[in-house]
């Protein structure tokens, strides 16, 4: 790692799809100069820090958002003294962030950042004491035989209870057979895969998703309850390991073109394993339809969503 001149938060590289809360390495001043570091991956720390951070922030994520990242650019990216800035569109607030930054003991000063975007610029808090990441919101929820907690905060699916369909494809896979290993495509905050492997239905998981916070709260949900989880950051199914058994509670507003890729990415690994999907039974014959090559499934109605299953 020759120069390291800045870390750009926040903001993906190109190729990179639509990942969100990806960490960019830039040696020179483009983000996509320099390899992808997942945020889960950046939390826990990087290998140098860097005099100049420049942050994005994402859209639809609620102020907490400010303070995970805030914490992020001073105790793990930043040199001491480095020159740290904030992005955002004026319908973000940037003049509430500001505030809110200048309590904790932030001095930025705001600019026309150009694009319509608007630049906080300037220094973290001097001598912070690192108190630890802030922590995210959690509720409680009782996944078969364990009682469990998750962290679910920052806009990701479903932050106060387990949702209707994820609920519903516990229900089933918890009454199969245990396996060695479970992929969860679209693991979210992990309740699909972290309260399967807590109930011994699978030995260990892996997740994928495109939203890197979700895996980093994934992953701690994980860690808090003993389970192992590998985070994979990937907008393409294939990319975790064929496994035994594939649960996925369907990301539906996807686009056409995506939702064909996705669905057929999902049809290869149920033919490779058992395959357990979920979606609103709204949309019931649609999705079926993707998973047709599979041909005959056992479907699990429940109130408002539907199991397919690939037929064992
Ligand atoms: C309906 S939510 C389900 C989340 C979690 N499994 C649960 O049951 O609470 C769908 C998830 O898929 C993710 N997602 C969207 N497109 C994806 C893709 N191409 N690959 C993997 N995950 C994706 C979203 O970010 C979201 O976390």
């Amino acid at each position: 790692m020759a120069e390291l001149d800045c870390w750009h938060v926040g903001r993906a590289p190109e190729g990179a799809g639509r990942n969100t809360g990806v960490v960019a390495l830039a040696a020179g001043e483009r983000a996509q100069d320099g390899p992808v570091v997942p945020l889960f991956d950046a939390l826990d720390g990087v290998a140098r820090r860097a005099p100049r951070v420049e942050i994005t922030l994402p859209v639809y994520r609620g102020k907490a958002l400010v303070r995970l990242l805030g914490w992020l650019a001073v105790h793990r990216l930043a040199e001491p003294g480095a020159e740290i800035s904030w992005w955002m569109t004026k319908r973000q607030g940037p003049a509430s962030i500001q505030r809110m930054l200048a309590e904790s003991g932030w001095r930025l000063e705001k600019e026309r950042g150009g694009g319509g975007l608007v630049r906080l610029r300037g220094t973290g808090p001097e001598d912070a004491e690192d108190e630890g990441a802030p922590v995210p919101r959690s509720f409680a929820a009782r996944v078969g035989a364990r009682e469990l907690t998750f962290s679910a905060d920052y806009g990701v699916f479903s932050p106060e209870r387990v949702d209707d369909g994820t609920d519903l494809l516990l229900q089933v896979a918890l009454d199969g057979p245990p396996v060695s290993r479970l992929a969860d495509i679209g693991v979210g905050y992990g309740a699909l895969a972290v309260g399967l492997v807590a109930n011994g239905v699978a030995g260990s998981a892996v997740g994928t998703d495109v939203d890197a916070i979700a895996l980093w709260l994934a992953r701690e949900n994980a860690r808090r309850a003993g389970v192992e989880l590998t985070p994979l950051l990937s907008a393409e199914p294939a990319d975790a390991e064929p496994t035994p058994l594939t649960v996925c509670n369907v990301p539906t507003h996807l686009d056409a073109d995506e939702t064909r890729a996705f669905m057929a990415s999902l049809v290869a690994r149920g033919r490779a394993g058992r395959l357990l999907a979920v979606v609103h039974a709204s949309l019931e014959r649609r999705y079926a339809a993707h998973l047709a090559p599979l041909g005959a499934l056992r479907t699990h109605p429940g109130p408002s969503h539907v199991v397919f299953e690939t037929a064992r």
